[in-house]
């Protein structure tokens, strides 16, 4: 690979701001990556869609960023992970890693008594992907999945602290609570932005895991392997795009990120 490539941006997107958690990691362990990030918001949520619709975006929005000369493409959200990394990944000429097989890897490590829990979106808990990796790096591994699809709308709205969900997380996850789930995937983007009242809730003996920490270190092994990662010591940028209005995203991602967001564009994904 070329100078000039390994210094290239990484590509990632989401359904919507949600993936900005894992954008925080990646910036965490990769400081001098700069990163070229595209939230869905105009078509957000991916969770209650069908495969193909899922796979229609997905394919849209790595067409977008192609056109940013992305050195590879992240894909952040954990529904167009479940439902089109897969499809996609063959047909372009870039690597491309997701937050399923990061999180089940994680999950496997983490667990003692082999039972897995996940909880995410209607689409990523019917598809079964995370039963399915982890029964494939260990075959022993139980999994049970939970779809919680009222989370993502309380962390839209910033409600992590209302007393409402405290409410919801009792209404959904109290099942976990009586079994011998001893770790949990936060299979959705903007579950670890739960992840306090869901460990005050389930006690210190469930470890919650994120994908995004993990999905990180995955695109930090994935750029070495193929002599991509970035040399030049610098203040690394992001540049972000949203297909609907940027003023919310805008905040988001300031109280979010560890650098300012003076700018975030709109694009009209539809024309990739
Ligand atoms: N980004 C999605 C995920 O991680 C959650 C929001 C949505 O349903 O689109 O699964």
């Amino acid at each position: 690979m070329t100078e000039t490539k390994a210094n290239a941006p990484v590509g990632v997107f989401d359904s919507g701001l949600g993936g900005l958690t894992v954008v925080r990691e990646i910036m965490r362990q990769l400081p001098e990556e700069d990163i070229v990030y595209f939230g869905d918001t105009a078509r957000v949520p991916y969770g209650s869609k069908s495969k193909d619709t899922i796979i229609y975006f997905s394919r849209q929005i790595v067409h977008f960023l192609r056109t940013k000369d992305v050195k590879a493409i992240v894909v952040a959200c954990n529904t167009a992970s479940a439902l089109a990394l897969e499809e996609i990944k063959d047909e372009i000429d870039l690597p491309m890693i997701g937050v399923v097989k990061p999180g089940a890897l994680a999950a496997a490590k983490a667990t003692q008594t082999g039972k897995v829990g996940v909880i995410g979106t209607q689409a990523t808990v019917s598809s079964g992907i995370y039963a399915k990796v982890l029964s494939e790096i260990d075959p022993k591994i139980t999994v049970t999945g939970k779809a919680c699809p009222l989370f993502v709308p309380m962390v839209e709205e910033q409600m992590m602290d209302h007393p409402v969900m405290m409410e919801m997380i009792d209404y959904y996850l109290s099942s976990l609570r009586q079994s011998e789930v001893d770790a949990l995937v936060l299979g959705c983007t903007h579950y670890p932005l739960l992840r306090k009242q869901i460990h005050q809730y389930l006690g210190e003996s469930i470890t919650l895991v994120n994908p995004a920490y993990e999905t990180a270190m995955g695109l930090k092994e994935l750029l070495e392997e193929q002599g991509l990662r970035n040399t030049q010591k610098k203040q690394a940028a992001a540049d972000l795009y949203v297909s609907d209005l940027p003023d919310r995203f805008k905040e988001f991602a300031n109280s979010i990120l560890p650098l300012d967001i003076d700018r975030v564009k709109m694009v009209n994904v539809e024309q990739y």
